[in-house]
């Protein structure tokens, strides 16, 4: 793969370049990051090469270039960079970022949008990727490579972006909440905190491996693991009786309809 540049060495920015770095330990990862400590890190961690100073060589050495600056300072940083952007290929992780609104600010149709999460930083995010109409080949090509060095890229039409943020964006956020629960259960049933925490996180990543290596459907392994009259078919009922799926669905929803207000 060409030299990939690096606009924004802040949590997502850096994750990526450590995704890169350890998928491909000899590409060349360019950095234009106005932070002297995150150039530092980035520098003697990642053997980046720093382009402060230069944003004109940035954008004649990287092939690719990953926007990574918080969506707020989108135009502003923009028109520092626009005597070098015209035409350059772009992979924005700008959240409720239209691919048309950085098409614009930097003068280029070579877009590529990311709905990364927090877990890009284990490399196990769920990337949706969309691409603007004027991404060619080359762009797709290499956005698919860097997504799949901080987890896993899902293409999808740009509009399904809002549904990506509600199930895997926030969907995170659900997943702490719903470990947290299940410990204070542990609690409620004679555990120690820490004990029923370090229970809940090896059960979801249990259920996490157990769904991806036998690829079956997960309410077929619910069923399997609740014999008649045991203990899960009682605890999935109590479940039920709080409306679980119907709220989980709800919560995705509300996600999803603040991440399209946010974008409009
Ligand atoms: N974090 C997540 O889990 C997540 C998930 C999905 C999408 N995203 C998206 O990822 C983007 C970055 O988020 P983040 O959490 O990584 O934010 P962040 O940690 O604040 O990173 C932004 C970085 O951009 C740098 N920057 C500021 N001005 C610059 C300039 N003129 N040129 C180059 N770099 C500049 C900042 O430097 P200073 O610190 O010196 O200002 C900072 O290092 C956002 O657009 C966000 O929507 C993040």
């Amino acid at each position: 793969m060409q030299r990939i540049g690096i606009i924004g060495f802040g949590n997502m920015g850096s994750a990526i370049a450590r995704g890169l770095r350890a998928e491909h330990p000899d590409l060349e990862i360019g950095i234009l990051e106005p932070n002297a400590e995150a150039r530092r890190k980035a520098e003697t961690e990642l053997d980046a090469i720093s382009y402060t100073d230069a944003p004109d060589r940035f954008f004649r050495d990287c092939a690719t270039v990953v926007l990574s600056i918080k969506p707020q300072d989108l135009e502003q940083i923009a028109e520092q960079l626009s005597p070098h952007t015209a035409g350059a290929a772009v992979i924005s992780v700008l959240a409720g970022t239209p691919t048309d609104r950085v098409a614009a600010a930097l003068g280029t149709k070579r877009v590529a949008r990311f709905m990364p999460s927090l877990a890009a930083s284990v490399g196990k995010s769920l990337v949706g990727v969309a691409f603007a109409a004027g991404a060619d080949e080359h762009l797709r090509e290499t956005a698919r490579t860097v997504a799949a060095a901080i987890g896993r890229p899902l293409e999808i039409p740009e509009h399904l972006m809002a549904a990506i943020t509600g199930v895997s964006g926030s969907g995170l956020a659900y997943a702490f909440t719903f470990a947290h629960a299940l410990a204070m259960g542990g609690v409620s049933t004679g555990l120690k905190y820490d004990d029923a925490l370090a229970a809940a996180v090896m059960v979801l990543d249990g259920a996490a491996e157990v769904l991806r290596a036998t690829g079956e459907h997960p309410q077929a392994l619910a069923s399997k693991v609740s014999s008649p009259a045991g203990t899960t078919i009682k605890g999935l009922t109590a479940l039920e009786r709080g409306a679980f799926t119907a709220t989980v669905i709800d919560a995705v929803e509300q996600a999803a309809l603040r991440a399209n207000e946010l974008e409009s």
